[in-house]
């Protein structure tokens, strides 16, 4: 006979048993996924997890009402520290052999992106070096770079192919990020890109390269399941307005969901084209004008925003942020990771950079890193944010005071990662070491 156990009449029958239990947080911050939602700040927090999923989230009084530990739920001490969800980064290009350091130095001397690129430098040079690199070195090369962007706290990253531009190269570049998929803690959503710039040897006959990318290269992405996402560099002088559309639509067809890299040098439409195709992120948008904005605004397209790109070009004209998030536009941040215009994994930067230069307050800053980059990417609920339901990814941050965030730059705040509510980093040793008051004298 089954005997049913005596309800304790003191415990709440609803109360909930997580696996897991972070406590003593100083500052949580939910960052709901709603539009309104702000950080969603609470004090003295607390996030419980069962299976990998957040199923609560609450103040510490509250919590003693709707959890209950069990002997296999296991407690995590946050110190008093900020704890918010992993960052969502949402538009990479990670897959690519060898570097361009040489070209960093020339526009230093004074050379244009666009001039290098002319003379068959940019895009192109990183193209011929990663045709001639070797699946392993291309493995390694992304899989290191995926360790820095779990050690900056990136739980979940949208990355793009095209730097192949070839059938076979780009299915490669693409494989590659099946692989890492599966071999590393970084959830990685893989974005077919073979329209990122003509090759030298189709310049003479731009059409026939936008049809192999049309009729070779997106069917066969399709059929193996490769890429989530279809993106296009759209720029007059790359792929132009009728060009990007039949890309776009023929990936549609087949089933992917659309991104564009829109108005980023020049002003020439894309905004209004991400709008027409109502693609879930345009990025760049360093031009975008009023009407390309409105367009954005109407077809709810999230703002993909890389001001790290326009500071690494030595750029000036930002993104017009203020003006898009006035006009109720969704906006997400990204480095755009890449070996030319934006070589850095550190998203917290850039929120500083969007801080500074494109006059983003803090709650706009760290929601553009997680839970509108998650939209961007239409996982919103699912990553990005602590809310119950949410994949239990988060970080334990090394402040107390969350408007640090894009205050203290250019440093790793970072203590702990957890991935589905497993520590995967833990640099706790490692700062109490370089912050400890008393270590300069012990040394001396
Ligand atoms: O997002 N815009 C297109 N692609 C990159 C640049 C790539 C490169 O220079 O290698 C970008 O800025
Ligand atoms: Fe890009």
């Amino acid at each position: 006979m089954v005997t049913e156990p005596t309800p304790d009449p003191f415990e709440s029958p609803s109360k909930i048993t997580p696996d897991l239990i972070v406590g003593n947080i100083g500052e949580l911050l939910v960052c709901p996924s709603t539009t309104h939602g702000g950080l969603g700040l609470i004090p003295n927090g607390v996030v419980a997890v069962s299976n990998g999923i957040v199923v609560w989230v609450g103040p510490a009084p509250a919590a003693s009402r709707s959890l209950s530990a069990g002997p296999k739920t296991r407690m995590f001490n946050a110190e008093g520290k900020v704890v918010m969800p992993g960052l969502v980064e949402c538009h990479t290009h990670l897959a690519f052999g060898g570097g361009r350091a040489h070209e960093f130095q020339a526009r230093v001397a004074g050379w244009s992106y666009a001039e290098i690129a002319a003379g068959g430098g940019g895009i192109m040079s990183t193209m011929r070096m990663t045709r001639s690199a070797s699946r392993e070195q291309l493995m390694l090369a992304t899989r290191r770079r995926l360790d820095v962007m779990l050690d900056y706290g990136i739980t979940t990253a949208e990355t793009k192919s095209g730097y192949g531009l070839t059938t076979v190269d780009e299915l490669r570049l693409l494989d590659i990020y099946r692989e890492l998929d599966r071999l590393h803690e970084v959830d990685i959503l893989p974005t077919f890109m073979g329209a990122h710039t003509i090759p030298l040897e189709h310049r003479s006959n731009p059409e026939f390269y936008v049809s192999l990318v049309v009729e070779e290269m997106l069917p066969q992405v399709a059929e193996r399941n490769l890429a989530r996402y279809c993106d296009v560099f759209c720029e007059p002088d790359i792929f132009d307005l009728n060009q990007s559309r039949r890309v776009l639509e023929e990936a549609r067809r087949l089933g992917m969901q659309l991104l564009i890299h829109a108005d980023q040098l020049q002003h020439a439409g894309g905004a209004e084209l991400a709008a027409e195709l109502g693609v879930l992120g345009a990025s760049h948008l360093d031009h975008v004008d009023e009407d390309g904005i409105t367009a954005l605004t109407e077809a709810g397209v999230v703002a993909q925003l890389l001001p790290g790109a326009t500071f690494f070009l030595g750029h000036t004209d930002y993104a017009p942020a203020r003006r898009l998030l006035e006009r109720g536009v969704r906006v997400a941040l990204s480095t755009d990771f890449n070996p030319g215009t934006c070589y850095t994994e550190n998203l917290w930067l850039i929120a500083t950079i969007a801080s500074c230069n494109m006059h983003m307050d803090i709650t706009e800053v760290v929601r553009a890193i997680t839970c509108e980059a998650a939209t961007s990417l239409g996982i919103s609920g699912r990553a990005g944010t602590l809310q119950a339901g949410a994949q239990a990814d988060l970080l334990v941050l090394d402040t107390d005071d969350h408007m640090d965030i894009p205050y203290h730059f250019g440093i790793n705040p970072v203590r702990v990662v957890m991935k589905k509510g497993a520590v995967v980093r833990d640099r706790r040793k490692q700062i109490r070491h370089q912050m400890s008051p008393g270590a300069g004298r012990r040394w001396a």
